[in-house]
């Protein structure tokens, strides 16, 4: 099973859309059981897909107040799709870092942040999903940590700029951050996202390829007007505009990013 979490330090990149797009596809193209996890204390992924953070979010999950993943899990009207809720009970956790005592005798602050790795262990065990996806925060927050902690692969959105090629070294310690926390970690790579055609963009994404340490995705994900009302229609962009670019361009982006998996190596 993968635990594939979203992640950058900087907002507005595109993690939430790249989240709620990737377990869409994985779950209606191909079949496979995905458990998507918000870990924004935003909530926009819950929000897309409609999903409210009654009877329990991820927050209970660092809290302890509930024990299993299951109390918190609900479904999408998408099959094989289930979402875990966030909203900003999870912001009150990171802001105040009270947890309650653990009854269980660890530290709180531990229990929270090995949460999503138990978790995880916990659907191996069960063999409950074939994927998980976390949508994570554009902060290195108790969340994103446990996220981090938890997962094989890391997918970095990146939108080309000059703020990018300043950010290169806050990235490569993001990098380091990730790889001190969980060295098993893979970072899967850079996801260059919402591009457009500017020899600007071109040039930021051919120095990106020359200096980053670690992978640059093939595929990019253009900038597509039609994005935005799938967001705004709350649907996944394959479903609301099949044809459209960023449709065409985050199935090619899942499909070069998991072809071993779909040529038949194990999820
Ligand atoms: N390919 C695209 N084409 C057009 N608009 C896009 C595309 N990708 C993302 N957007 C828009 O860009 C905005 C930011 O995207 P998103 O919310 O996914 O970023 P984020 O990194 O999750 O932000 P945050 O750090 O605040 O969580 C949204 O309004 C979204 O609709
Ligand atoms: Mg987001």
């Amino acid at each position: 099973m993968r635990t594939i979490s979203i992640v950058n330090l900087k907002g507005g990149v595109g993690k939430t859309v790249t989240a709620v797009n990737l377990a869409a596809i994985l779950a209606t193209e191909y079949a496979q059981r995905v458990l998507l996890i918000d870990a924004d204390h935003q909530g926009n992924t819950s929000k897309f897909y409609r999903i409210p953070a009654e009877p329990g979010s991820l927050a209970d999950l660092f809290e302890g107040t509930v024990m299993c993943y299951t109390d918190i899990v609900q479904p999408t009207i998408y099959r094989g799709l289930d979402v875990i809720p966030a909203d900003m009970s999870l912001a009150a956790l990171e802001l105040d870092g009270q947890l309650p005592e653990d009854v269980h005798g660890g530290l709180p602050r531990d229990r929270a942040l090995r949460a999503l790795t138990d978790l995880r262990d916990a659907v191996i065990e069960d063999d409950a999903y074939d994927f998980i996806v976390i949508d994570c925060p554009p902060a290195f927050s108790i969340a994103s940590i446990s996220a981090i902690a938890a997962s094989t692969d890391i997918v970095i959105p990146l939108m080309p700029g000059q703020f990018e090629i300043d950010g290169m070294a806050e990235l490569i310690q993001q990098i380091d951050g990730v790889r001190r926390t969980n060295p098993a970690v893979r970072i899967a790579g850079i996801l260059c996202t919402m591009t457009y055609r500017d020899e600007m963009v071109d040039e930021v994404i051919r120095w990106l390829r020359k200096h980053s340490p670690v992978p640059v995705f093939d595929t990019q994900i253009r900038w597509s007007k039609p994005m935005g009302r799938a967001v705004m229609a709350h649907e996944p962009v394959c479903e609301w505009s099949p044809t459209s670019g960023a449709a065409r361009d985050y199935r090619a982006w899942v499909r070069e990013y998991l072809g071993g998996v779909l040529d038949g190596e194990k999820a």
